[in-house]
């Protein structure tokens, strides 16, 4: 069995942080987005039902450690450190980070960076490469992207490190923002599993497959990004 100790044996539980768009984000009070579809359709394919839990991205690893979710999709990226924690599917998604500006801000490469204040989403790889290269003490970890946004509109920070898709998506609805590229290495986005549970990592691994091959993942992509 999937889930041995567990009395609801019907549903696999995901744990997301719906601040993401366009992988997870609220919309007319449900959650949406390309990961919940893909989730959707790997609950499908096991034959359960899909219970997804909104939380703090940086408490998704440990509410799969706990046990109180199945697991965890959040365009998250696979990192040696988290590996330790947790095991990882085969990748579904590929990204990389990017700066948003206000659009007036005179800062125009990475470079220009150092010794300004830049806001990141606690616990996400941008807030730890924003905290390698420029210092903690030049960055500020915010529980959701849209507080870092209001806070660089405000003046309080100066730029804002976020993963490509979702950089562009507040970008396209934000006239008041720009980007910059940031030089950093491609990341790779799966779904985050329990340890122990060898067994529901085989099942997703098949069912991503699948949903590859039938070119399943690429259309549910494609209906949030026009790239
Ligand atoms: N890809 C980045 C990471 O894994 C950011 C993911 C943020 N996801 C979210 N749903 N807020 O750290």
């Amino acid at each position: 069995n999937v889930f041995a100790q567990e009395t609801n044996k019907d549903t696999l539980t995901v744990a997301t942080n719906a601040t993401f768009p366009p992988y997870e984000f609220i919309k007319d009070g449900k959650i949406v987005g390309i990961d919940m579809e893909i989730a959707n359709k790997i609950a499908e394919k096991l034959n359960l039902k899909l219970n997804i839990v909104d939380m703090e991205f940086n408490t998704i690893i440990s509410s799969i450690e706990s046990g109180k979710a199945h697991i965890g999709m959040a365009g998250m990226t696979i990192t040696k450190e988290r590996l330790k924690s947790i095991n990882f599917s085969v990748p579904y998604a590929k990204s990389t980070q990017i700066v948003l500006l206000n659009s007036n801000s005179r800062l125009e490469k990475i470079e220009d960076l150092k010794d300004k204040k830049i806001g990141t989403q606690l616990g996400t790889t941008g807030d730890i490469y924003a905290k390698d290269d420029f210092g903690e003490k030049n960055v500020q970890s915010f529980d959701k992207i849209s507080d870092a946004i209001l806070a660089m509109k405000n003046g309080k920070i100066d730029a804002i490190m976020i993963d490509q898709q979702t950089g562009r998506n507040y970008l396209s609805n934000d006239s008041a923002l720009k980007k910059i590229e940031a030089p950093y290495v491609e990341e790779e986005y799966a779904i985050a599993i329990n340890k122990s549970n060898k067994y529901l990592l085989d099942k997703v691994n098949k069912a991503i497959k699948e949903l590859q091959d039938d070119g399943i993942i690429d259309k549910i992509t494609k209906k949030y990004i026009n790239s």
